[in-house]
C-alpha cells in the first residue's frame, strides 16, 4: 500500500458480489480469461487482430500503432470506408433484410428500417451532398432530433469522407454557431422540429438564428419531421425529401485511410469553451465494435438492442450507430422523453420491441426509482439479457434497484466508464466473465491500460487516487481541433506519459476499480479529501432517498462542509437528522453534511450529468455563472431561494 492515503480518501465499503450465472456463462462469448490473457501478452497485437476479425478493410495496415506521445496513429496505411463497414457488407451478406432499426417516435408513430433500406438512403443522401459541393475533408453539421436521418446523414457523411460534427438537438442557437464556426462547415443537416413531451420544438428557427453569425455554410438540408412552419431560404435551404427522391441511388463507397478525420464532437468540460474532440476511422471503429460485441455479450441473430442516449452525445454516435451497425445488429431508436404519455414509456418500448440489451444512465435509473418499481411492473421485461450503465457514476442502492426491479436479478449489469475523448468503452464488466459488484465499474477491458495515481504520479495500488490511462488505445481522441496545445494541457501534462481523465478513482482490495467522480468536485473537509460520489451514494443507500448531489461550500472552520442536495422516492419521507445519522453510519462521521436540502429536482445537464458547479455558487451565496448548458434552469432558481432562507444545521 502507498503513502497517499490522503489523496482522496476511500470511505464507503461495498461488499455485495454478483457472478455471472452458470446460465448466462453457457452461452456468453466470453466466460473466462481469454481476452485479457491475449491482450496483455501483446495489447497492440490483440487490437490488430479485433480490427482484422470484426471490420472488413480494402488495404491492409502496415503499422498497428505509432506512439509520438501524445499523439497515436492507428493501423497506419490501412484502408476502410466506415459506411461500407456498417452498411454494404451486411447487405452484400444476404442480410438486407435485417432491422438496423426499430425506431419509435413520442407520439407513438413508428418506422422499421432495414440495412437495405439505410444503404438506399445512405447513397442518396452522400450524392446529394457531394452534388451541394461537400467532397472529402469537408466538415458538415448535424442538429437534428432523434430520428433516423440521424444515422443516415452521418453514414452518409463517413461514405464520402467528410467529417460531421453533431450538435445535440437541445443545445441553442448560440451554440449551434460556436460550433459551426469552429468547424468551418460547408453544410448544415437539421429538421424542421422534432417531438419532446408531446409538442413540437422547433429546429430550423434555432438553425436560422445560428446562421447569421455562421458564414460558412453553403446550404441547408431540412428533414420534415414536427411539420411545424417553417422558412426557406431560396439557394440555400433544401428540402430532404427532395434532395433524396433526386438523387443518383448509387453511390459507391470509397476507400478512406485509417487516419482520416471521421467526426468531431464538442465537449463543454467544466469551464472553458467547447473543444471539438476529434476521432479517426479506423481505430474508432475497431474499439467501438469490439465493445459493442463483448461488453453487451451481443448474439446479432437475436438481440435487440437499446442505448437511450441522443445522437448528439458520444455514446449515441458509438453504441446507437457506429457500434451496433458495424456488428449488424438490430437496434431500437427512440424519439421522445421517458415519461411521455405515461411514465411507463421506455418499459413498455422493452416490452413492445422485445429488447435484450439496455444500455442507460445513473440519472435516468435515480428517476426510474423516484417514479416507483409500479412502472415496469406494468410491463412484461422478460426479454432483457444485459443492462448497461453509463455517464456517471452508479450508485450501489441504483445498481441494485435497477438490477432487481429492470433486470429480475437476473441480468448482469456493465457499469461502462469512458469519455468523449476515449471514443468508446475503457472500463467495464464483460457480462459472463467478471463478477460485479455494485457501483464499481470493475476492470479495464482487454487493450486497455489503466492506473490510479497520486497527487505526486505514484501509483496506487489499493485506495483513492486519479485514473490516467497509460497506453494508446484505438479509438482515443486524435487532439482537439484547431487547438493542440489545449490537447497537450487538458490532458497529457499533468503527469508525464500518462492521460489524465480528470476523474477520481479508487481501488478496492481485490483491485476493482471504482469511479469517484470529477476531481473538481473532490471536497476538503477538514484535511480530508472527500469523494462527492461516496457521499451521494451514502444517501441514495437510505430507502427514501431517490437521488443526491453533494457539494463542497466554503467553511470556516472545516475548509469545506457538505452540503446535500438530495429528492426522496415517491411516496416516502425522512428527516435531517436521520439521514446525516444515515451517512455517518454508511461512511463515517467526517462525511456528514453540514447541511441537507430536499429539493424535488436537481440540476442537470443535457446530457443528465449533475452540474455541482452550480449548486457550488448555489451553496456559497454566489451570483450563478453560465447556466446555459442546464437542462433546466427553474430548478437552480428555487434552490437558491430555499438557501437564502435556510438556517444552517450544525
Ligand atoms: C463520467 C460519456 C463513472 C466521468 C461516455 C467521465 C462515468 C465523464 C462513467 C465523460 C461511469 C462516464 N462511472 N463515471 N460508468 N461513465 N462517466 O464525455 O466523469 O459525456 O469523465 O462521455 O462522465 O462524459 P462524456
Amino acid at each position: 500500500m502507498s503513502d497517499n492515503h490522503n489523496t482522496i480518501d476511500d470511505l464507503m465499503l461495498e461488499n455485495r458480489k454478483f457472478p455471472p450465472s452458470a446460465q448466462f456463462k453457457r452461452q456468453a462469448l466470453v466466460a473466462g480469461t481469454e481476452l485479457y490473457d491475449e491482450a496483455a501478452e501483446d495489447y497492440q497485437g490483440f487490437w490488430a487482430r479485433q480490427a482484422a476479425d470484426l471490420l472488413t478493410w480494402s488495404t491492409d495496415w502496415n503499422t498497428i500503432c505509432e506512439w509520438n506521445l501524445p499523439y497515436a496513429k492507428w493501423f497506419l496505411g490501412g484502408q476502410l470506408n466506415v459506411s461500407y463497414n456498417c452498411l454494404d457488407r451486411h447487405v452484400e451478406a444476404g442480410r438486407g433484410d435485417k432491422v438496423a432499426f426499430y425506431w419509435e417516435g413520442e407520439p407513438g408513430d413508428a418506422r422499421v428500417l432495414t440495412y437495405a433500406d439505410l444503404l438506399d438512403e445512405v447513397q442518396r443522401l452522400a450524392n446529394a451532398l457531394k452534388d451541394l459541393g461537400v467532397q472529402r475533408g469537408d466538415r458538415v453539421n448535424i442538429y437534428l432530433p432523434m430520428i433516423p436521418e440521424a444515422a443516415v446523414a452521418m453514414l452518409a457523411c463517413a461514405r464520402i469522407g467528410a467529417a460531421h460534427s453533431v450538435v445535440f438537438g437541445g443545445f441553442s442557437a448560440q451554440s449551434l454557431s460556436d460550433r459551426i464556426n469552429d468547424a468551418e462547415a460547408k453544410v448544415l443537416i437539421t429538421a424542421d422540429g422534432g417531438h419532446r413531451r408531446g409538442e413540437v420544438f422547433p429546429l430550423k428557427p434555432a438553425a436560422d438564428d445560428a446562421l447569421v453569425s455562421a458564414p460558412t455554410i453553403e446550404h441547408v438540408i431540412v428533414v420534415r419531421r414536427g411539420g411545424n412552419d417553417v422558412e426557406m431560404v431560396t439557394g440555400r435551404d433544401h428540402w430532404y425529401h427532395d434532395l433524396i427522391a433526386a438523387a443518383d441511388p448509387v453511390c459507391p463507397a470509397e476507400p478512406m485511410d485509417a487516419e482520416q478525420l471521421l467526426f468531431l464532437l464538442y465537449t463543454s468540460g467544466t469551464t472553458g469553451k467547447p473543444k471539438g474532440i476529434m476521432h479517426t476511422t479506423g481505430g474508432y471503429l475497431t474499439q467501438v465494435a469490439f465493445t459493442h460485441k463483448y461488453v453487451f455479450d451481443l448474439h446479432p441473430d437475436t438481440d435487440v438492442f437499446w442505448c437511450t442516449a441522443d445522437v448528439g452525445w458520444v455514446t449515441g454516435h458509438s453504441y446507437i450507430v457506429y457500434g451496433p451497425l458495424a456488428n449488424g445488429a438490430t437496434s431500437v431508436m427512440y424519439e421522445g422523453v421517458p415519461n411521455f404519455p405515461g411514465n411507463d414509456r421506455l418499459w413498455a418500448i422493452i416490452e413492445k420491441y422485445k429488447v435484450t440489451k439496455f444500455y442507460t444512465a445513473p440519472t435516468a435509473i435515480r428517476t426510474f426509482m423516484k417514479w416507483g418499481a409500479a412502472e415496469p411492473e406494468k410491463h412484461d421485461l422478460s426479454s432483457l439479457r444485459v443492462l448497461g450503465s453509463v455517464g456517471e457514476p452508479i450508485n450501489p442502492e441504483a445498481w441494485m434497484w435497477y438490477h432487481e426491479h429492470i433486470g429480475a436479478g437476473t441480468c448482469p449489469v456493465v457499469d461502462t466508464w469512458w469519455q468523449t475523448e476515449t471514443g468508446g468503452i475503457m472500463i467495464s464488466p464483460l457480462p459472463g466473465a467478471t463478477t460485479t459488484k455494485p457501483g464499481s465499474a470493475t476492470f479495464p477491458l482487454p487493450g486497455i491500460g489503466v492506473e490510479v495515481v497520486d497527487d505526486s504520479g505514484k501509483r496506487v495500488e489499493q485506495g483513492g487516487g486519479y485514473l490516467t490511462l497509460t497506453q494508446p488505445w484505438p479509438g482515443m481522441l486524435r487532439g482537439i481541433w484547431g487547438d493542440p496545445q489545449r490537447y497537450f494541457d487538458t490532458y497529457w501534462s499533468r503527469y508525464e506519459g500518462r492521460y489524465f481523465a480528470g476523474d477520481g478513482c479508487k481501488l478496492d482490495d481485490e483491485g476493482y476499480l471504482w469511479l469517484l467522480g470529477r476531481v473538481d468536485d473532490v471536497m476538503n473537509v477538514s484535511g480530508h479529501r472527500i469523494s462527492t460520489t461516496e457521499v451521494e451514494s451514502a444517501l441514495v443507500s437510505h430507502p427514501a432517498v431517490a437521488e443526491a448531489a453533494v457539494v463542497g461550500a466554503l467553511d470556516d472552520t472545516t475548509g469545506q462542509a457538505i452540503i446535500a442536495y438530495v429528492t426522496l422516492r415517491g411516496g416516502s419521507d425522512v428527516d435531517i437528522a436521520e439521514l446525516r445519522d444515515h451517512v455517518a453510519t454508511e461512511i463515517g462521521a467526517i462525511a456528514k453534511p453540514k447541511t441537507i436540502y430536499f429539493t424535488a429536482d436537481l440540476p442537470k445537464t443535457r446530457s443528465g450529468k449533475i452540474m455541482r458547479r452550480l449548486l457550488r455558487d448555489v451553496a456559497e451565496g454566489r451570483n450563478l455563472g453560465d447556466t446555459t448548458t442546464l437542462a433546466d434552469a427553474s430548478v437552480v432558481g428555487e434552490l437558491q431561494r430555499r438557501a437564502a432562507e435556510a438556517t444552517v444545521e450544525d
